[in-house]
């Protein structure tokens, strides 16, 4: 149980508390681009920063990318331990002139705060230094052992975060890990989920001629590299959602009957989503619904598609090349090396002659489950019953934590608890995104008695 001057305190600051989002939410820590490298160091400055001042030791590490974070403090001998993890950097904030408030200059407005990285992961991560800092202050201890590990990678595939958990793997000693960078169900709903889907993400480029030619001239001799990108492409999934690569669902585990009866029985309510995103019909793969879809069916996705001239009017080219970035969801036990292999064999087994077909291979991340009926689970339930008021529901998510299977295989920790505060509605990676003040108080207040429940 939380004491209750530590609820008390966490009320009476919830104004300061929203202004310091507002600070970190202004620095434009955007891993992706490398004019902001600057900006990104100075967010991990000011995470490391508010762990010192509370009494955390620890330091920011140099990677061959953005910094790595680590702080504990670890005052018992016989007492749990939770590792804390989350990500100071954000997506890209483009299309920047679809932001009703800029990006980077936070605003409340009806309730939400409103700014790139609010429930990405900024607004999530606060939560636990929030819930720290108020412990601290009206207890002087906290009372477990807590570690922080915050990275600033994790929306590019926290590729330079692996070698560092193989490294540490003596500091990330940890009875529990707790991450709150994923969404309750809806709002509203607070939720726990147990799985996330995997990636795999490539960029295809195909070159034809030298340069783009008088399509006149040549057109009908000479293979358009456009022509072949969106013949291999639409070869790659056919129009029942099915998607074409040999071998690609070998390793798929079916949705259990028990896990597709849980999920039926959630108020997903498809009228509200078609009219949020302003479209007639979902199409979800052949056999499933749209929510075994988004959370526990692998995907195929072109991410962005370019070549040839799209300026105005027209102009009769024979583009010299075309290209294409694709991503590929994957769910258990889909291991990502091996889709990336088929795909490019695939690839390569349906590109014509007369181009050249480039594979470039990005951010690559296993599936994950992690189990839902343990002490530390139980500690998390009675947690967020405290801090949202509300019973929690089990979900899979479809998004990617890339360093969470790591977690489970290199460093052995299966009690990982994947406990976002956010909404699917807050707009991650869109445009004005969001997080509600509700949802990062009762945040806050959850992340507080976690502490709490799981002492022994
Ligand atoms: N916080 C998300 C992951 C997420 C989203 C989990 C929704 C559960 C529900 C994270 O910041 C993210 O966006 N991850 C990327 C990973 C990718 C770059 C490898 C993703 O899923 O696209
Ligand atoms: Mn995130
Ligand atoms: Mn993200």
């Amino acid at each position: 149980m939380i004491p209750a001057e530590i609820l008390e305190k966490i009320g009476k600051e919830r104004h300061a508390y929203e202004k310091e989002l507002m600070e970190f939410i202004r620095i434009p820590s955007v891993s992706a681009d490398p004019k902001h490298a600057n900006d990104v160091r100075k967010a991990a400055e000011w995470v490391l920063e508010k762990l010192q001042k509370m009494g955390f030791e620890g330091r920011s590490y140099e990677t061959e990318g953005h910094p790595v974070i680590y702080a504990e403090r670890c005052p018992y001998k016989d007492q749990q331990t939770l590792l804390i993890y989350g990500h100071y950097d954000v997506q890209p904030p483009d299309p920047v002139e679809a932001w009703k408030s800029p990006p980077f200059s936070p605003e409340i407005r009806d309730g939400y705060i409103y700014g790139r990285g609010a429930t990405d992961d900024k607004g999530q991560f606060l939560t636990y230094l929030k819930a720290i800092e108020a412990i601290l202050s009206e207890s002087g201890e906290i009372p477990i052992n807590v570690k922080f590990l915050v990275e600033g990678e994790e929306e590019l595939g926290s590729i330079n975060l692996v070698p560092f958990v193989k490294k540490h793997k003596k500091e990330l000693e940890a009875d529990a890990i707790a991450i709150s960078d994923s969404a309750q169900f809806a709002s509203g709903m607070p939720t726990i989920c147990y799985g996330l889907r995997g990636i795999t993400y490539l960029q295809l480029d195909v070159y034809g001629p030298a340069f783009d030619l008088h399509s006149g001239h040549y057109g009908g001799a000479v293979a358009n590299p456009a022509n072949v990108l969106v013949e291999i492409l639409s070869r790659l999934m056919d129009n029942e959602g099915k998607i074409l690569i040999p071998g690609f669902y070998d390793d798929v585990i079916d949705i259990e009957p028990w896990e597709c009866k849980e999920m039926a029985s959630l108020p997903y309510e498809e009228e509200a989503v078609k009219k949020h995103l302003c479209i007639k019909h979902l199409k979800p793969e052949k056999g499933y619904t749209p929510l075994e879809c988004m959370k526990a069916r692998p995907t195929l996705d072109i991410n962005g598609i370019w070549g040839g001239y799209s300026g105005p009017g027209t102009k009769t080219i024979i583009p010299s090349k075309a290209g294409a970035k694709v991503s590929m969801r994957l769910v258990p036990d889909q291991d990502p090396e091996k889709i990336t292999a088929l795909f490019k064999e695939y690839v390569n087994s349906i590109s014509p002659e007369g181009v050249t077909v480039q594979m470039t291979e990005f951010q690559k991340n296993h599936p994950v489950i992690v189990p839902r009926e343990n002490d530390t689970i139980k500690a998390a339930f009675c947690a967020i019953q405290s801090g949202f008021g509300k019973t929690p529901v089990f979900i899979r998510e479809g998004g990617s934590i890339g360093i969470v299977s790591d977690f489970k295989n290199v460093l052995g920790i299966e009690n990982i608890l994947l406990i976002g505060w956010g909404s699917p509605d807050d707009g991650a990676h869109s445009p004005n995104e969001r997080f509600s003040l509700e949802d990062f108080n009762n945040g806050i207040k959850s992340a507080a008695a976690l502490l709490y429940e799981l002492k022994v």
